[in-house]
């Protein structure tokens, strides 16, 4: 089928050359030519593991192509949207400029029976105000929310475990499920889920998900809490109770909390849609979510501060991580480089190293010390803190090795990765998040 996939960022880029391995014809767009130019040559313009070579596969099989011209959407019949929808400046609400900006300039290219596919993250209710603007040219408006997760992004779009379309009612809805089946059909033929739903349940499908999962790691930090008052250890309380199938070990980790740019921004503008609908204390424990969560950014610095014997002033802190998690150049809303930040604020001299994340992390904080090769980072080091699980640090890096290149014995865990043991037995004093 022809396919257009209007938006290039983390989402797009990654559906626009997943739909054309599994055979399409897709057309990719965005306005932002520096991004169109790199994916035209094959380079994804961010840190997504598997994406570069399915982007040159693409290219050359002569299937897949990016433009910023958005008239070349034409020949297509099915048009997915999956622009940004970022936390309003001024608000928790959801600012969908993007969204409108870019189904409005897709309208002049629409005929009868194309299928144009919201995937971008939206409040509830949207998707309705869209399919009115679409209908008269003809086409159909249906809701087609996107789970990937950063650093699975290429396998999540390929082999999604669910696929949910939120369509008009009656035929007009029947016939764009049906053209969705086609477009996933590698997916739908060997069993995934295909969840035909009205809009509302689609847009909702998403967000709900996603402050399941943000809940989720809420309540294993609010346990990480009481951990600390009482001696308890956050980690064998979370696998205790993840034995039990219903509630699962997954995104039970505890640690510094969740970041990136979907969680935060996802559940405040739940809350605030809820608010809108006259049902926000429906969502009204999503706030106390956020809360725990920027308490545990908090409690990161005090274990620093205290490993440090109550100042770090002029302390050399190195901090391992700047992406919001592994496998991710990202840095939006990381909290990790937010617990760096703070540190430099309070006098240290902070060393940050990541192995995707650098120059992303520097254009936004460039007050920090940046360095590449982790050993380096490490020396002279007085402190050190874990705020991303990357292999490099979780696996690869020995208490021995550290110990030859730190010069003091501090180490904080804020992702609970490490070896508690094995560091405290080469002499390390071990602060893990939640953990006596
Ligand atoms: C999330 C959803 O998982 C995905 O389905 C949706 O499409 C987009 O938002 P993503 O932002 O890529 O995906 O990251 P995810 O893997 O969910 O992690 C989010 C944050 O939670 C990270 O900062 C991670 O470090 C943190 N996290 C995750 C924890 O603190 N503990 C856990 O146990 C799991």
């Amino acid at each position: 089928m022809k396919l257009s996939v209007i938006g290039c960022g983390y989402l797009g880029a990654a559906h626009a050359a997943a739909m054309a391995s599994i055979g399409h014809e897709v057309i990719g767009i965005d306005v932002d030519q520096r991004k169109i130019d790199a994916l035209a040559k094959g380079e994804p313009p961010f840190f997504e593991p598997g994406l570069a070579e399915i982007l040159a596969e693409g290219i050359a099989s002569g299937r897949l192509r990016f433009t910023t011209d958005l008239a070349d959407a034409a020949d297509a019949t099915v048009h997915f949207v999956g622009v940004g929808t970022p936390q309003q400046k001024d608000g928790y609400a959801a600012d969908l400029t993007s969204v409108n900006a870019a189904v409005d300039a897709l309208l002049p290219y629409l005929t009868e029976g194309d299928i144009v596919a919201g995937k971008s993250t939206v409040p509830v209710g949207t998707a309705a105000v869209l399919a009115e603007r679409v209908s008269p040219t003809g086409a159909t408006l249906v809701w087609n929310p996107e789970f990937l997760r950063e650093g699975w992004a290429v396998e999540d779009t390929i082999d999604p475990d669910r696929l949910v379309a939120g369509v008009p009612a009656g035929d007009e809805g029947e016939r764009a499920a049906s053209v969705l089946r086609e477009v996933y059909h590698p997916s739908v033929a060997k069993g995934t889920p295909f969840i035909v739903t009205d809009y509302a349940t689609a847009e909702l499908v998403k967000v709900a998900a996603n402050a399941f999962l943000a809940t989720k790691i809420s309540f294993i930090n609010a346990m990480a809490e009481i951990s600390e008052a009482t001696g308890a250890d956050v980690t064998q309380l979370a696998d205790a109770i993840g034995y039990d199938a219903r509630i699962g070990r997954r995104f039970l980790g505890a640690g510094i909390g969740f970041g990136g740019g979907c969680l935060p921004k996802d559940i405040r503008a739940f809350a605030a849609r809820a608010e809108e609908l006259g049902r926000g204390e429906s969502v009204a424990f999503l706030r106390q979510v956020d809360e725990i969560n920027m308490r545990r950014r908090d409690r990161a610095v005090q274990l620093v501060v205290d490993g440090l014997g109550g100042s770090p002033f002029k302390k050399n802190i190195t901090v391992l991580g700047a992406a919001f998690k592994p496998h991710s150049d990202d840095i939006r809303d990381s909290p990790g480089l937010d617990v760096a930040v703070r540190l430099h604020g309070l006098g240290a001299w902070v060393t940050i190293t990541d192995p995707a994340a650098i120059d992303n992390a520097q254009r936004i904080h460039p007050q920090l010390n940046y360095v590449h090769d982790r050993d380096d980072a490490l020396r002279g080091a007085d402190a050190v803190i874990v705020v991303t699980e990357w292999d490099e640090y979780r696996r690869e890096l020995s208490p021995d090795h550290a110990t030859a290149l730190a010069t003091g014995r501090v180490i904080v865990d804020g992702r609970n990765c490490l070896d508690a043991a094995a560091w405290r037995a080469a002499g390390w004093n071990y602060y893990g998040m939640g953990r006596p």
